[in-house]
């Protein structure tokens, strides 16, 4: 069951649909995640690509049957221990779930609940050896994005941090923060795996470079005929044109226009 490959597509809630994960994977990415799903969510979820399935709760409550829905379907379940956001604050999950006994309890009923392999997402914080030991004994992998939670995604991934947490790992580590087609093989020196994050942001072709296949080139065309064959809504298509777009030729007028389109044939003329 390991991978084949040692760089994935970071899990990046709002950014990674079904289209995009695909498109990834088209371009020689073998593990993409997800963005958070919550076991309580009554949503379906399309997840045709075999992704890694990144879970966000604060119980137990719904997990189990939650995994057993989507078991199959998986290449991989993770925790995420790691949010940041305001909204993980309020309900206190992601990087907020700090009580030790209920990341166990979560821990072991997701291990219960899958023989696929398991994961935990965490950052830096004084609470990381603890889940370390934790994981160690349900987990198949960690994945480490070295900033505080008070950093939230800016200033400098705290590297020396991450390698003295690896060394101290019984389980394989993958590492997430600023990894780029440029600099993954020297992370690879260090950890066992690495994410890209933000650098594959409308750039799915980065893994084209990393894996060395020659046959994939960026097309909104490509994400478009896929975002309509999963009927993905029309805002997470706008979203993701703004995205697919940058660095590219006239791209700010484009943008610019981009901004007052309303329907997906706009999109389409447009671009
Ligand atoms: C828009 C966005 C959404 C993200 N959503 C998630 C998420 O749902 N779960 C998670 O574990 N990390 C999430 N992250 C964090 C990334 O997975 C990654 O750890 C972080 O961005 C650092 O990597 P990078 O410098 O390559 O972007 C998100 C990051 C961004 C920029």
């Amino acid at each position: 069951m390991k991978p084949s490959q040692k760089v994935f597509l970071a899990p990046m809630e709002e950014v990674n649909d079904i289209a995009f994960r695909l498109l990834c994977k088209k371009a020689g990415c073998e593990l993409a995640w997800t963005g958070l799903s919550s076991p309580l969510n009554p949503k379906e979820l399309d997840l045709q690509d075999k992704p890694v399935l990144q879970i966000f709760a604060k119980s137990t409550k719904g997990i189990k049957a939650f995994m057993k829905k989507y078991d199959k379907k998986v290449y991989a379940w993770d925790f995420n221990l790691g949010c940041p956001a305001k909204l993980a604050k309020k309900h206190g999950f992601g990087s907020y779930l700090e009580d030790l006994e209920v990341i166990e309890k979560i821990l072991k009923i997701m291990r219960g609940s899958t023989k696929k392999p398991l994961f935990v997402k965490i950052r830096k914080s004084s609470l990381a050896y603890e889940v370390l030991k934790i994981a160690e004994k349900y987990c198949d992998m960690i994945g480490i994005h070295p900033r505080t939670r008070a950093q939230g995604y800016s200033g400098e991934p705290d590297l020396k941090w991450a390698k003295e947490f690896k060394k101290q790992a019984k389980i394989p580590v993958i590492y997430s923060g600023n990894v780029n087609e440029k600099n993954y093989k020297s992370f690879l020196k260090e950890f066992d795996y690495v994410m890209v994050g933000r650098e594959a942001i409308g750039r799915p072709e980065i893994f084209a470079k990393i894996s060395g296949s020659k046959h994939f080139e960026r097309s909104f065309k490509d994400y478009l005929k896929l975002a309509k064959k999963y009927n993905l809504p029309f805002k997470q298509i706008k979203f993701q044109a703004m995205q697919f777009t940058k660095g590219q030729r006239n791209s700010r007028k484009l943008r610019e226009k981009l901004i007052y389109v309303k329907t997906v044939e706009e999109i389409e003329s447009l671009l």
